[in-house]
């Protein structure tokens, strides 16, 4: 491998936990993580206990906690801020539930880089009285934070803002935006989906009042689980009509007689917690850990640099911004025929992913140098394929 050895378990020092690397060149986390061997062991520990023991109800509760004492870890928050969900579909519905959108203040306004389950869900609030607001990209597709100030008032309810945009890269500045939007009264929902894991988020100082991922992509868990941090001094006004039993202030109390929300972000929690995919998550987040977010965002950087120099060299459209502040880990490419493009590099074991006209390269821990010039040398010579 051409990069020196590191201290961090980052590169080098943690690709042999992923099998794919033997036979394969993986840059499609965005899409999902790389399966590893601790997560694999995981979810044979998860079945051997079935088999071995029966329903280990305690212990599975044990790791729904576990997941939540990990989410609040890396995002520098509490653990009673956090809501254990199946995904952020689920958070998002939640909290969308718990706003009155029926009075003067019925507006949820989001960027056009939100994934579809964001938009999806607010356009199903027109049905109860919201209004939707979109914001666009300027020309050059980034959405600065006055844009978002342009479409905030004192009838905007909610704003989303995706914290890393899925298909292009893009990173908002959620700081900017939230001041805009709590400046008229609006709460501000960053999805973070496409960076928890590879970009350092601190509740503290990201803004939002929710924020929101899944462990399928960057924290290397698979897909059933999620989570939804909120904001403790607006959870109090948030009353979920969106809920289930594992949200009850007390969960084994089994009434039917009420509905008494928990005091904790736990409210946002709903039924029974999707045990193998808990087994999973908390074995991913810590391989993540244990390489440090901090460090992994310099050394998917570096990447990322290397990835861009030789786009430029090649002449390639990169959509994604050049400056580091505004992007992240994944880089996504303007190509002319992206489904060819995606088979001719999958015929050559790289492994990448697409959205509309856009090739995406998505970069995390485990990547290295090398594997940056092998795509860049497959581009090179699928060039007439580009943009
Ligand atoms: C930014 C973003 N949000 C949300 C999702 C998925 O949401 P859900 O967990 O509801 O499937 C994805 C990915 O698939 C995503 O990239």
């Amino acid at each position: 491998m051409s990069q020196a050895p590191s201290l961090a378990r980052v590169g080098t020092a943690i690709r042999g936990e992923f099998p794919i690397f033997d036979t394969a060149t993986y840059l499609n986390s965005c899409s999902q993580g790389a399966l590893s061997v601790r997560v694999r062991d995981a979810v044979e520990s998860w079945l051997a206990g079935w088999d071995e023991n029966g329903a280990e109800w305690d212990f599975w509760v044990e790791r729904n906690e576990a997941f939540r004492t990990a989410i609040a870890r890396l995002l520098h928050a509490s653990g009673d801020d956090v809501a254990v969900t199946t995904s952020v579909s689920q958070g998002v519905s939640g909290l969308v539930s718990a706003l009155d959108l029926a009075g003067e203040r019925n507006r949820i306004v989001i960027s056009e880089y939100e994934f579809p389950t964001v938009g999806q869900i607010a356009h199903a609030q027109e049905l109860r009285g919201a209004e939707v607001v979109h914001v666009r990209p300027d020309p050059d597709g980034s959405i600065p934070p006055e844009r978002f100030a342009e479409a905030i008032d004192e009838r905007t309810a909610l704003v989303c803002c995706t914290t890393l945009s899925y298909r292009s890269g893009h990173r908002h500045d959620v700081g900017a935006i939230a001041e805009a939007a709590h400046a008229a009264g609006a709460l501000v929902l960053a999805d973070s989906y496409q960076a928890c894991g590879a970009i350092e988020l601190d509740v503290h100082s990201l803004g939002a009042d929710a924020v929101t991922g899944g462990t399928v992509k960057y924290l290397l868990g698979t897909s059933g689980l999620g989570f939804m941090w909120v904001r403790p001094e607006v959870r109090k006004r948030l009353v979920p009509l969106q809920t289930g039993w594992f949200a009850d202030e007390d969960i084994f109390a089994m009434s039917i007689a009420d509905y008494s929300p928990h005091a904790s972000a736990r409210r946002f929690d709903a039924g029974t917690p999707p045990v193998p995919s808990l087994y999973a998550g908390v074995a991913g987040i810590s391989l993540v850990e244990e390489a440090g977010v901090p460090a992994i965002e310099t050394h998917v950087s570096s990447l990322v640099d290397r990835l861009l120099d030789g786009l430029d060299a090649l002449g390639a459209g990169v959509v994604t911004p050049r400056d580091p502040r505004r992007r992240g880990p994944l880089v996504c490419i303007r190509a002319l025929d992206v489904a060819a493009l995606v088979s001719a590099l999958a015929a050559d074991r790289i492994v990448v992913s697409s959205r509309e006209d856009k090739l995406r390269v998505a970069l995390h821990v485990y990547n290295v140098d090398e594997d940056v010039d092998t795509l860049l040398e497959a581009l090179a010579r699928n060039r007439a394929l580009l943009a």
